[in-house]
């Protein structure tokens, strides 16, 4: 009896390390290590690079570590491909401040997952042949800067930019081939700035950089 009671002791222990080392594993793994940015920053990272059709980031590599792969030496007015991290979170932790893809062919979409980075302040996308609209997702960042500038956009200028209130500079328009550039209305610019003034982006110190076009 007691034999077997031992026995059923022992497995159940053995059951409560297992379930302890499981949660221990799992609390380890959510914390970002010092130095490099937390899984689901990287993971967001991973999805923008789907989305935009960026192929050249080295995700064996630490996206904050300064590799010359996430921060490409001498950029150029034309020419800028850099992940700007920042490190001084508690615990020496780092967040995605700063996407420059300047001048990169990208040949996908404006990336939804952008709103994944929590802490994302600069996006610069300008000179890529990226197409389709804004994403709606954006109406949910906290970004200062955005420039989308020559691409291969359409649509309209959604109004939902507006909710973006902590937005202090915005270039959009000239596009590539002219493709925005046709379709943009009158009124769906209209609506951006009208929605910009009623959620009170009027506050900020407001550099915008839009090319007017009648249709
Ligand atoms: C990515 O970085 C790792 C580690 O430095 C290296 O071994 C690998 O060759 C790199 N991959 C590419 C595609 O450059
Ligand atoms: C990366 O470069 C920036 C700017 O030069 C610097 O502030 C930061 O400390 C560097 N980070 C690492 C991990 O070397
Ligand atoms: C390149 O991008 C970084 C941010 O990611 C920015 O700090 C820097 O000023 C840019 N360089 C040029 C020449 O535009
Ligand atoms: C980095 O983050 C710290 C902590 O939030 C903040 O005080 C500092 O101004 C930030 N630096 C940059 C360059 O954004
Ligand atoms: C964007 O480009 C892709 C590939 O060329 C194409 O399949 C897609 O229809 C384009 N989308 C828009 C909205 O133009
Ligand atoms: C923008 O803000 C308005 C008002 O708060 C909200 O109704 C709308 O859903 C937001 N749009 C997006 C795309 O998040």
């Amino acid at each position: 009896m007691s034999i077997i009671l031992n026995k059923i002791l022992e497995l159940l222990f053995r059951l409560v390390l297992i379930l302890l080392a499981l949660i221990l594993f799992e609390v380890t793994d959510v914390h970002a290590q010092a130095g490099y940015p937390p899984p689901d920053e990287v993971q967001a990272l991973r999805d923008i690079a789907k989305e935009v059709g960026k192929r050249d980031w080295n995700f064996s590599l630490n996206p904050c570590g300064n590799n010359s792969n996430w921060v490409t030496p001498n950029p150029t007015e034309t020419y800028n491909n850099t992940v700007q991290c920042n490190c001084s979170y508690p615990r020496g932790v780092c967040h995605v401040i700063k996407i420059f893809l300047k001048g990169q062919d990208l040949d996908g979409v404006l990336p939804p997952s952008l709103a994944k980075l929590p802490y994302i302040k600069t996006i610069d996308l300008t000179r890529n042949y990226l197409n389709g609209t804004i994403p709606p997702e954006w109406a949910s960042t906290n970004l200062e800067y955005l420039s989308v500038t020559v691409n291969r956009l359409s649509g309209v200028i959604p109004a939902y930019l507006g909710n973006i209130t902590s937005l202090v500079y915005l270039e959009l328009v000239v596009d590539r081939d002219g493709a925005w550039r046709g379709r943009i209305q009158m009124w769906s610019m209209g609506t951006l700035l009208l929605n910009m003034l009623a959620l009170g982006l009027g506050r900020h110190i407001f550099g915008i950089h839009m090319t007017p076009v009648l249709v």
